[in-house]
């Protein structure tokens, strides 16, 4: 098959059915109706989002709704006021935080969200980053018209291999840059026949229609057209750009629908895995998940991650690869080249030719004789831990302040599980994964 055959069926897996469509209108109708007696002037109400331009995929259906305050309303009584209505015409509601709080809810069985925002003349004076949304609509609407199932299946594409949405969770590619990619290049064909020769530096200005490369860009810069100080690709992780390029080739050299179908990542046997963990070294640091939201979750997993994973390179433990995963619990995986050191290390001392600094290291008492190589001193020291696991644990135990904001405290109360007791992991496919067990691409 041809890639605009495979096109043609893929259309039915992404386009939602006149089912799921009535079901929407009557859900709007009815919000429509309660947003009327709800929302006064100066506020008013908008329909934004891939409901509002009929980009929404197959399955996802979900309604934004914008509520628009005037610029002087003080940022605390936009954020009460926002609840209050969003509360208001909602059946059931949660509240969920971007810029600010906002509540996620359902009417008549449809999943709504309604967000606060400033009304703006002009996106160069945005007070948050949802303000620009009204601004996306209004340069989107007219030019998404008629391709909209081009958005859907690149959205498609994109779910289907874990990388649509730019939440920290996924740091993919986000909705509005699907639809910006797609009147950018004119189809999903096009976006998957030119992005298959993306690179790291390359950058798409969309409203001036111009593609070029940036020498140092660290990763694609797509510039905002409604405020071309912002990159609509800010979240997108490096590795998540090349599984996408890398796909595109893929989809090009063998098209096939199973590019718009997420491949069940099947859970490898426990027998696959316990000798690995057996052979290997592998740790994993255990703890309480705080009771916040993934978008600040996230960034401080990361964080402590790097921070150990550092500690146990610049200690010589030669860690071959760490990532973190929440779950019920939060973890933070590594795998090291070096379980355990002999007591001693080497500290490194001044050259024979530097007499002021040899008298100090000379003066002090040690266990071990100094001794000289290639014409400076060295002195033997005695290590604070020689094991790998007692490295993570005195790092945590030294530096959980700065961790992370909400995970530090709950890292110093952490378990370490080693080796075969990894098989207490929550989601094995996702340590397969780490392991590079198998085919896996979670990680
Ligand atoms: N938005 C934003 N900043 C964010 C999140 C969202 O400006 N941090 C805006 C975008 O313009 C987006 C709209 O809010 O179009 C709705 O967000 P969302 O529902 O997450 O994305 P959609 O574009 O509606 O895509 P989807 O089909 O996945 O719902
Ligand atoms: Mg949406
Ligand atoms: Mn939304």
């Amino acid at each position: 098959m041809n890639a605009e055959e495979v096109v043609r069926q893929a259309l039915p897996l992404v386009v939602p059915t006149d089912d799921e469509r009535k079901k929407a209108r009557e859900a709007e109708k009815e919000l429509r109706k309660r947003l009327d007696g709800t929302v006064k002037s100066p506020l008013e109400y908008r329909f934004l989002g891939s409901y509002a331009r009929d980009t929404w995929l197959k399955n996802n259906l979900e309604i934004d709704v914008f509520i628009l305050f005037p610029e002087d309303v003080p940022k605390e009584e936009l954020e009460s006021t926002g609840l209050e209505i969003g509360k208001a015409v909602v059946d059931e509601y949660e509240l969920r935080y971007a810029a600010h709080p906002y509540v996620h809810g359902r009417v008549r069985g449809v999943e709504v969200d309604i967000v606060p925002c400033y009304r703006l003349k002009s996106p160069k004076k945005i007070k948050s980053a949802v303000d620009r949304t009204p601004f996306h609509h209004e340069w989107l609407k007219g030019r998404i018209k008629g391709k909209e199932n081009e958005v859907r299946l690149l959205k498609s594409f994109l779910r289907a291999a874990g990388i649509y949405g730019a939440e920290y969770r996924i740091r993919g590619f986000s909705g509005y840059l699907c639809e910006l990619l797609v009147v950018f290049y004119g189809t999903f064909i096009e976006v998957i026949k030119n992005a298959a020769n993306w690179t790291r530096d390359t950058v798409i200005d969309i409203g001036r229609k111009k593609i070029y490369r940036k020498k140092e860009l660290e990763c694609l810069l797509v510039i905002d057209p409604v405020d071309e100080r912002r990159n609509v690709a800010a979240n997108l992780k490096l590795d998540n750009l090349a599984r996408f390029v890398v796909l595109c080739r893929a989809f090009i050299d063998s098209p096939s629908v199973d590019f718009f179908v997420a491949r069940e990542s099947k859970a490898p046997s426990i027998e696959a895995i316990l000798p690995e963990l057996e052979r290997r070294v592998v740790y994993a640091v255990e703890f309480e998940k705080p009771d916040i939201v993934e978008d600040n979750l996230y960034p401080q997993l990361e964080r402590a991650c790097r921070k150990l994973h550092e500690f146990l390179n610049r200690n010589g433990f030669m860690p071959l690869r760490s990532s973190f995963f929440a779950g019920k619990k939060c973890y933070l995986l590594f795998e090291v080249g070096v379980k355990e050191h002999s007591p001693l290390s080497r500290q490194i001392g001044p050259p024979f030719e530097d007499k002021e600094h040899i008298k100090n290291f000379l003066r002090k008492k040690r266990k071990y004789a100094v001794f000289l190589e290639n014409g400076r001193f060295w002195a033997y020291r005695e290590r604070k831990f020689t094991v790998a696991k007692e490295a993570i644990e005195y790092c945590i135990r030294e530096e959980y302040t700065s961790m992370g904001k909400n995970i530090g405290e709950n890292m110093l109360r952490s378990k370490i599980l080693e080796g075969v007791e990894l098989v207490y992991f929550e989601d094995l496919a996702f340590l397969a994964s780490f392991l590079a067990i198998g085919d896996g691409n979670a990680t």
